[in-house]
């Protein structure tokens, strides 16, 4: 990869919130997910675990289920797929080990040509009492979450 081609990577990541309705292929959730476990964490502690959610499974169905009723919402702009980062305690650093792995995934979308973006709500929704939802979407429920990412298609 040139130098420049480095810099196009970085300077082509954006947040999109408008998706085709068109699936991501699992090779390309695997890499991207690859990418987000690659990233540094705290002492070598690899805590994160990463949930993926397509479009048409129950279980997509039911994580918008859980932010529409508590938010009165969809905050993830129907896009096709959505990954769910989570880190366990034997994390020294949660937030950081979490968002160095949800950046990786980020650029990793964008490399392989998806628009992409963060997505807070989940991190604000499965706290306290709340965290026993994450049960009915096949999540510990003793990880935290600490953000989503969604991805697919950019609609332009
Ligand atoms: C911690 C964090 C939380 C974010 N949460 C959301 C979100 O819930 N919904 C959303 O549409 N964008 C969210 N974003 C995306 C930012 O709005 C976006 O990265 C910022 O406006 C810069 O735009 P860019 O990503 O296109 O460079 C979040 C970004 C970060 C870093």
């Amino acid at each position: 990869m040139t130098n420049q081609e480095v810099k196009e990577l970085f300077e082509k990541r954006h947040s999109v919130r408008e998706y085709l309705d068109e699936k991501v292929p699992s090779k390309d959730i695997g890499t991207i997910v690859e990418a987000g476990l690659l990233a540094p964490c705290g002492m070598h502690i690899h805590a994160s675990h990463l949930y993926v959610f397509n479009k048409g499974e129950v279980g997509y169905s039911k994580l918008v289920e859980i932010m529409v009723n508590k938010l009165g919402k969809d905050p993830f702009y129907g896009a096709p797929t959505i990954i769910i980062e989570t880190v366990d305690n034997s994390s020294i650093a949660k937030i950081q080990d979490g968002t160095c792995v949800i950046e990786n995934m980020l650029l990793a979308a964008s490399f392989l040509g998806y628009g992409s973006c963060w997505i807070n709500a989940p991190y604000k929704v499965f706290v306290n009492d709340d965290k026993k939802l994450l049960k009915e979407i096949g999540i510990p429920v003793e990880y935290d979450v600490i953000a989503a990412i969604v991805v697919g298609k950019a609609k332009n």
